[in-house]
């Protein structure tokens, strides 16, 4: 008879004991930090739907670089808002580009910290879709070209790793021969491979200011009732050179995160999305949740159910209390 012999609450009895056998910690190590740039100077403007979040401009970004490295947090993710957006997302391969220009400023004025860069068209193209468009639909084929340059753009630029999120088919074998043939073996893929079609987004849209103008997602990302296509999905990046691996949004989808951990071998990464974010934010902000328990609660989770890696809005501030 298990009880009274066994009694679980013996070793909850004090938060050292509690602590000793503690099966997941979190530390600043493990988190990817995201920033959006944008154009001019001395700009800092907060996101509305993500409060203690900004738009920043080139010498904001590399100041707060300095104050998240110096937290112990070993990157950054940028994402670009570029002065104007066409058909051909011109902005997002240009050389003096806005993700280029920050790359190149915080390689030069920050040490200890690993950038990332998110590779995707969205944020530049005039009708928000994430590739090109042919027939009224995002062509997957030639879009890989675009993407490929952006990457390309990021690496000579010294982006540490390129991040696509864009979920075209064939994208990551098509940045890696890019990247290759132009004398960047080294630079990894952080591949956005199990990415959903998912409502979670949308405080980030109105800070990339990357919304669709028609239409939306779900004819290249991930259909949110699919589990097994995730795997389908990663295997795929792997196979094309995919280095690390995520999993996107985070909370919804720990059974996700959990089978890539099982399945594979490579690094893991989840992205807790900007609604993850703005919920809990919001939440807090109304007396209804604890932030700081919530925040802790949800990046343990998510570090429980497998991930090596979260990307977070949270970063600085769990660093901080950590
Ligand atoms: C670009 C991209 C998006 C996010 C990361 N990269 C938006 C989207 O796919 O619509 C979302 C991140 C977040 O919500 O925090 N494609």
């Amino acid at each position: 008879m298990a009880f009274p012999i066994h009694r679980p609450r013996r070793l909850r009895r004090s938060e050292l004991l509690r602590s000793m056998v503690r099966e997941t910690r979190l530390e600043p190590a493990n988190f990817i930090y995201p920033l959006f740039v944008c154009p001019g100077e001395g700009v800092k403007r907060e996101i509305g739907a993500m409060p203690g979040n900004y738009q920043m401009s080139v010498d904001h970004i590399v100041r707060e670089c300095a104050e998240v490295a110096s937290l112990g947090i070993p990157a950054v993710i940028l994402f670009g808002l570029p002065e104007s957006k066409d058909e051909e997302a011109s902005g997002a391969y240009a050389e003096d580009g806005v993700v280029q220009r920050a790359v190149r400023a915080i390689k030069k004025e920050v040490k200890n910290l690993i950038v990332v860069t998110d590779v995707c068209l969205c944020e530049y193209t005039s009708h928000g879709h994430c590739g090109r468009i042919a027939g009224g639909d995002v062509d997957n084929d030639s879009t890989l070209e675009l993407l490929a340059r952006t990457a390309l753009s990021h690496a000579r630029a010294g982006a540490d790793l390129v991040a696509p999120s864009d979920m075209m088919d064939g994208r990551v074998a098509a940045i890696r021969r890019a990247l290759d043939e132009n004398g960047l073996p080294g630079v990894p893929i952080l591949a956005y491979a199990a990415k959903y079609a998912s409502v979670f987004y949308g405080p980030f849209r109105e800070a990339a200011e990357s919304a669709p103008q028609f239409g939306d997602r779900r004819g290249y990302q991930m259909d949110p009732a699919n589990q097994r296509e995730a795997l389908k999905e990663i295997a795929l990046d792997i196979e094309e050179g995919a280095d690390i691996i995520m999993v996107k949004p985070a909370m919804p989808y720990l059974d996700v995160i959990w089978r890539a951990k099982q399945e594979f071998r490579l690094p893991l990464a989840a992205y807790q999305v900007s609604g993850e974010y703005s919920m809990i934010v919001a939440a807090a902000r109304n007396g209804w949740l604890d932030l700081e328990r919530a925040m802790f609660e949800s990046l343990t989770a998510i570090k429980r159910a497998g991930a090596d890696l979260i990307l977070t809005y949270f970063a600085k501030t769990a660093a901080r209390a950590l």
